[in-house]
């Protein structure tokens, strides 16, 4: 199905899956870190644990090709043979997501420059800038070695472009970063005075004469002007996407049979991408993901898997990396309990995800993972982290019959957008606390401690069919959105919008007149300033609740007041809309105060938990189905037992189990 995004329709490129039968189960494979004698018993345990597919050659450019005019494929022929022989398929990568070290001594020029003008040296890994033609030049040739290698080998299901494109070189402010930003923003712009306009250039006297004149926002005395700030990050997401099209279209020429991915990283705090953008220039989604612990830990596993399930525009996607337990770059690694490795898999599937892998197969012995966690860890297969592997690969293999199956549209839905995370987080703003993406994550908690199935959705995905759209702190609303967000309450749909929403336009321009400019009409009610809050202070609601973080006086000029604060002024507003409503929240409430707000505000819409009382709060429910076989995936978030009562009989699940239940 095609999906809208910002007025465009867009089809993913060719949606294709890989060749693999049923749910995909694997990893990372990183043969080149072991010796041949390895090998053997790595096939052999895959055998064992059920693996069907893994990840080959992401970080192997330097084994590949060890100097500019040598090239070993041997090893590789070896590896791709031996796992073709054990019925175990490829995603191979096309191995340019770490250039060696000859060939950044040879052209120091592709090392990526930070704002302050300092280089980022090899050492790690993806030290490369996204716009280098020479980076570009050696790494094409690269993919085209491998697609002329590998192309038609039997064991190859897929391609994998890069790896975590952007994780480490999303913002580069070298010159060729900067020849290219003028490029594009000539393109964007056509003229210099219409850059000057969008930039608000008649500020602090930065207005052009000319493109030349234009530069990253590299460190600056104070704060680089905004809208400049805001097309850097645009830029930087789009070059990187050129650098993936650059990729894909080598390959698709070269083997246009074969489908290709690159993994996304919609998880925790990786920004920098627009993944809803991202998923057009693909032939399957695939996302990776790393739980980071917290007391919504679980519920952002769930929102990120959710989120890129409607990405992929409800069909399969791939998990290409989770981790079996602790991962070794967070302050502090917590290994998982019993019990979280199969219900995080199971999530994802529930929310998606057609095949399950990891970073990484076997754990390694040096290097700056070597404390991650893997399929076969240190202490080797006699583990029992082993053990439920080999137990997660069994579960996926009776789940079989889901695989193919797309998401079921939910009855609500929370809007996401890259650019008001982008915009809202800028410097220079009311408040450097505010935090867009928990914002939403709170709202996803408050719909799973009530039992409603929430959809989280890319802004710019079409509303009809949604009863409820919470669209939190969409703070840059363009006109044409705003006129989308109001057809969809007159056509009976109930929306709730947050604070600092509708504030500014696509060019970062606020909206006139009183806030939340671009929606004041709609929800009926107009801001005149913001009243953000030190960390050391609240605001009473007269409904119980407190808020923090932000606070703002509200004038209900055509909407009726749910909350008012202790002066008696507005805290949540509604305003009837033809056979729709809009309903507004003006603080920042939190997981437990959005509960209750959204109890009330899913009641008035009609939108009710599909889930037996009992195990609303306590059981995630979600479904997948292919036309009429439905199955529900009842997900216990919390750590005692719970029993689903008549939702497809009776279903107890011990503490962190999941249930998949076929529905009639
Ligand atoms: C990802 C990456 C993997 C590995 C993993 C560790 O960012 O793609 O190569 O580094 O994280 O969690």
């Amino acid at each position: 199905m095609p999906t809208l995004y910002r007025g465009v329709t867009f089809v993913q490129h060719r949606p294709r899956w890989p060749r693999i039968p049923g749910l995909g189960f694997g990893a990372d494979y990183n043969p080149e870190q072991w010796p041949k004698s390895v090998w053997q018993e790595d096939v052999r345990l895959m055998r064992e644990a059920g693996v069907n597919i893994v990840s080959v050659g992401i970080f192997s450019w330097a084994r590949l090709q060890p100097a500019p005019e040598v090239w070993e494929f041997g090893w590789l022929d070896e590896v791709m043979d031996l796992l073709h022989a054990n019925g175990i398929a490829v995603d191979l990568a096309t191995a340019t997501a770490s250039p060696p070290p000859w060939l950044t001594a040879k052209y120091p020029e592709i090392l990526p420059v930070n704002e302050r003008g300092e280089t980022v040296w090899p050492g790690g890994r993806q030290h490369w800038r996204p716009t280098s033609p020479v980076f570009r030049r050696y790494a094409l040739a690269l993919v085209e070695a491998m697609a002329r290698r590998y192309g038609g080998h039997p064991a190859l299901v897929a391609w994998h472009i890069s790896n975590e494109l952007g994780c480490h070189n999303v913002y580069d402010y070298s010159d060729d970063a900067a020849r290219a930003f003028r490029e594009w923003l000539r393109q964007r712009y056509t003229t210099i005075d219409a850059l000057n306009h969008a930039w608000g250039t008649a500020f602090w006297s930065q207005q052009y004469g000319d493109w030349q004149e234009i530069l990253p926002p590299r460190l600056a005395a104070t704060h680089p002007n905004p809208t400049q700030q805001l097309d850097f990050k645009r830029f930087s997401d789009e070059a990187l996407r050129q650098y993936l099209r650059a990729e894909r279209e080598l390959l698709l020429e070269l083997t246009p049979d074969v489908p290709a991915t690159t993994n996304f990283m919609i998880m925790g705090g990786t920004k920098g991408m627009n993944y809803a953008r991202w998923a057009r220039e693909i032939d399957f989604v695939s996302n990776d993901h790393y739980v980071q612990p917290g007391p919504q830990a679980f519920d952002e596993l769930s929102f990120s898997a959710n989120l890129t399930g409607n990405i992929a525009g409800g069909r399969p996607w791939y998990l290409m990396e989770h981790s079996t337990s602790a991962v070794n770059w967070q302050p502090v690694n917590l290994a998982k309990k019993p019990g979280e490795l199969m219900r995080d898999s199971l999530t994802h599937v529930a929310h998606g995800a057609d095949a399950v892998c990891f970073f990484q197969w076997r754990q390694s012995a040096a290097g700056a993972e070597k404390y991650h966690s893997a399929m076969v860890p240190h202490a080797g297969a006699d583990s029992d982290v082993f053990r439920t592997v080999v137990g997660l690969g069994a579960t996926l293999r009776e789940l079989a019959v889901v695989a193919g199956s797309v998401r079921e549209r939910s009855p609500a839905a929370i809007v996401f957008d890259w650019e008001s995370w982008w915009a809202a987080e800028a410097d220079s703003h009311p408040t450097d606390r505010l935090r867009y993406r928990q914002e939403a994550l709170d709202w996803y908690t408050a719909f799973l401690n009530l039992g409603i199935r929430a959809d989280v959705i890319a802004h710019g995905t079409p509303l009809e069919g949604y009863g409820l759209v919470v669209a939190p702190i969409l703070h840059v609303l363009s006109e044409h959105a705003a006129k989308e967000l109001r057809q969809f309450a007159e056509s009976g749909g109930h929306l709730v919008a947050t604070y600092f929403s509708g504030t500014v336009d696509e060019n970062d321009h606020v909206w006139l007149g009183g806030y939340p400019g671009a929606l004041r009409e709609l929800l009926g009610i107009r801001v005149q300033e913001f009243t953000p809050l030190l960390d050391s202070e609240h605001v009473s609601l007269d409904n119980g609740l407190t808020g923090t973080l932000w606070s703002e006086r509200v004038d209900p000029v055509d909407a009726s007041i749910l909350a008012r604060y202790a002066d008696g002024s507005p805290a949540i507003t509604r305003r009837a809309v033809g056979a729709g409503s809009a309903s507004y929240v003006s603080t920042r409430l939190g997981p437990d105060g959005l509960t209750r707000v959204l109890s009330d505000l899913a009641g008035a819409a009609g939108v009710h938990s599909e889930l037996p009382p009992a195990a609303r709060g306590k059981v995630e429910l979600a479904i997948r189905s292919h036309g009429t076989d439905r199955y529900a995936f009842l997900i216990n978030r919390a750590d005692d037992p719970v029993t689903v009562d008549g939702f497809a009989g009776t279903v107890t699940l011990e503490p962190r189990a999941v249930a998949v239940v076929p529905l009639d």
